[in-house]
């Protein structure tokens, strides 16, 4: 198969982990046959250093030729501590998410046996758990109107959801159930909020066409404590986007650490494919970065764009062996990993290619 992938490696550590990336995307495609072209882009702080602009054009037009996109990570210090900046990397991540119709965000919460020490949720509470999240990407008060009143003294956010968007990422989400343990949980704040109570009459609505899946209804607050306290009891979750943010970052304490969760953006064109962490500033250019993130990123890619499902499957399985061999990286170490085992990005990233 040909295919050409974009590598966009954004800031801080989504540099160090999409090199990891894109090194068993090539492993992949020698071994079984494929050949894969790729081609590189800016975005977020790297782009605004520069180009100004934190999607410059080129890369917008990059993605949409190319036929997925592994993406790393954006975002600096200087304007996480800079209220006032104007001009800031996120905005980036989220015009080329707008821009490309990246509606769904699937985050799929699985632990590794082998992980199930470096939680610090006991491990009785958390074996088995497994978990696909469908965040939406495109809608809620992340793209609704702001601005500023009374002179600057009082902010707003617009929180807004149409019919259509919350129909579109609940098929999804149903369809995907319908696949596994055919249960599903949409979560929302309808006690509060009017996006959620139309949210919520959606999904119900949506329901009737999966009369096999078995639906409940939690609010984000009580999803918050679930997780923690039950999370086998989860299958499939479908949230909206601030909620799908927030509880899918706690999730990850499910898989062992944020350096383990992979996602796929997918919408009517390019998917894209990104670890759900961050550009990691606390660790950036030490090289200890878990680049596991990145490469179950590419094999959501593989499977999800390509239909590459073997060669995903290759890559899970790698990543599984180099955890039963017992090589960690700082994250997902515990008391008992002995110290040569604790491995940094590069080294981990050679593992998993060896294992291919
Ligand atoms: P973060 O996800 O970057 O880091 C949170 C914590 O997790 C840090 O302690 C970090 O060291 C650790 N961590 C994250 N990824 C790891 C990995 N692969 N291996 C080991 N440890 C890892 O979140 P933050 O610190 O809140 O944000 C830092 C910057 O990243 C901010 O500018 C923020 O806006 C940006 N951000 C970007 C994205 C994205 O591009 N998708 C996501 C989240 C945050
Ligand atoms: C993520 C990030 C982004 C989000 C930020 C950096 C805009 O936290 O991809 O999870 O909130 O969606
Ligand atoms: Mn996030």
């Amino acid at each position: 198969m040909k295919k050409h992938i974009l590598i966009v490696p954004g800031d801080g550590i989504g540099q160090e982990v999409t090199a990891v990336g894109k090194k068993v995307l090539d492993k992949i495609a020698a071994k079984f046959g494929h050949e894969f072209t790729y081609d590189s882009a800016l975005i977020g702080h790297v782009a605004i250093e520069a180009t100004g602009n934190p999607l410059p054009e080129e890369t917008l037009q990059k993605m949409k030729s190319s036929d997925a996109v592994l993406f790393g990570a954006v975002g600096h210090p200087k304007y996480d501590n800079d209220p006032t900046a104007k001009v800031r990397p996120e905005q980036g991540l989220l015009k080329m998410r707008k821009e490309l119709g990246l509606y769904a965000n699937l985050r799929p919460i699985k632990l590794f046996d082998e992980l199930l020490s470096a939680s610090s949720i006991k491990p009785e509470i958390l074996k088995g758990a497994d978990i696909l999240f469908f965040r939406e990407l495109t809608g809620d008060i992340y793209f609704g109107e702001k601005g500023r009143k009374n002179n600057g003294d009082t902010a707003f956010d617009m929180a807004e959801y149409s019919r259509y968007e919350v129909e579109r990422i609940a098929r999804k989400a149903f369809e995907a159930a319908m696949t596994r343990k055919k249960k599903l949980c949409s979560v929302d704040k309808a006690n509060v909020l009017e996006t959620s109570r139309l949210w919520r009459e959606v999904v119900q609505k949506v329901a009737l066409e999966y009369p096999e899946v078995e639906v409940e209804h939690q609010f984000v607050d009580a999803t918050a404590m679930l997780l923690i306290k039950d999370p086998c009891r989860f299958d499939v979750v479908v949230t909206a986007n601030l909620f799908g943010d927030i509880l899918t970052d706690e999730a990850s304490q499910i898989a062992g650490s944020m350096g383990m969760l992979a996602s796929a953006s997918i919408g009517d064109g390019t998917g894209v494919y990104e670890p759900i962490h961050g550009s990691a500033h606390d660790i950036t250019g030490k090289g200890v970065a878990n680049p596991l993130a990145s490469i179950l990123s590419a094999a959501l890619l593989l499977d999800i764009s390509f239909g590459l499902k073997a060669e995903s499957d290759a890559l899970i399985n790698a990543v599984d062996k180099v955890l039963k061999a017992g090589f960690r990286t700082r994250d997902i170490a515990d008391s008992q990993t002995a110290s040569n085992m604790v491995l940094g990005t590069e080294a981990m990233g050679e593992q998993v290619l060896n294992n291919i």
